[in-house]
């Protein structure tokens, strides 16, 4: 009965938004890794590797998810999350508002509300919002800030992970992340063949 209203509440909202997501575009490719074969130098190689990457790191699916406060954001231009809500203790929402009232196990299309099984927000220190590329580098480098993980386990979960994978199929009226997730694990891949270096900015 609560999830009901709170849907039709959420339809009206998206109703209204909805046009003006439509109306954004980006690009839609990934370079694979091949393509930046002709750059001799392997620590420019890497650098440019990383640049690639970024497309997918930036894009609004995951800054949304990874946002600098306590709250998510929505839709391309990555708007304050409309109701109000907040991480909470576990990232999973406040008691009174858990994410999972509305986010369901799946995307729920006649809502246009995202869904998957583990839908929550990411912890503060791994916040990318307003940050250059260079310093998301660095971060998800470090495993004081990337949740203890290897560069091996970073391509690995850039690669397969199905939260990170729900990016390449948003649901209606959002754009997916460029390219699929196979190719961004593959450039996730190379730059760390390459040394995983990181761009000065
Ligand atoms: C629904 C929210 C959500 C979305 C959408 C999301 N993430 Fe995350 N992300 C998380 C959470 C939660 C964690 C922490 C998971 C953990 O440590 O087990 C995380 C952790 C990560 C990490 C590892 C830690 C670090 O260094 O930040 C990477 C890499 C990552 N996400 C990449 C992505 C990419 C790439 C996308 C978009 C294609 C994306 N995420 C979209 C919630 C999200
Ligand atoms: C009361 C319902 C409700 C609750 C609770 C809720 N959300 Fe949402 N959320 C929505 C709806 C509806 C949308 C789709 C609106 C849109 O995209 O414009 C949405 C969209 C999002 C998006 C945007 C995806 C994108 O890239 O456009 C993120 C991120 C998000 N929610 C994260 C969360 C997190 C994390 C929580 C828990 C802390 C949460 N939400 C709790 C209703 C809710």
């Amino acid at each position: 009965m609560r999830f009901d209203i709170v849907v039709s509440v959420a339809v009206l909202l998206m109703g209204m938004l909805a046009a003006h997501a439509l109306s954004e575009t980006a690009s839609s490719t990934l370079a694979g890794p091949e393509s930046f074969a002709s750059i001799a130098d392997p620590e420019q190689r890497s650098v440019a590797l990383f640049a690639e990457l970024g497309k997918v790191l930036t894009h609004p699916r995951c800054v949304n998810c990874h946002p600098a406060g306590d709250r998510p954001r929505q839709g391309e231009l990555g708007r304050m999350h409309q109701p109000p809500v907040e991480r909470g203790p576990d990232g999973h929402g406040l008691k009174t508002m858990r994410c999972a009232i509305c986010h369901q196990g799946a995307n729920f299309e006649p809502g246009r509300v995202p869904g998957h099984p583990e839908w929550h927000l990411a912890p503060r220190e791994m916040a990318w919002e307003g940050k250059m590329l260079g310093e998301i580098c660095a971060q998800i480098k470090d495993p004081a800030r990337n949740g203890g993980r290897s560069l091996q386990d970073l391509v690995h979960h850039i690669g397969t992970d199905t939260l990170v994978g729900w990016g390449w199929a948003p649901g209606f009226g959002r754009q997916p992340v460029p390219g699929t997730q196979r190719d961004a694990g593959e450039l996730a891949e190379a730059w760390v063949r390459t040394g995983a270096v990181c761009p000065t900015r």
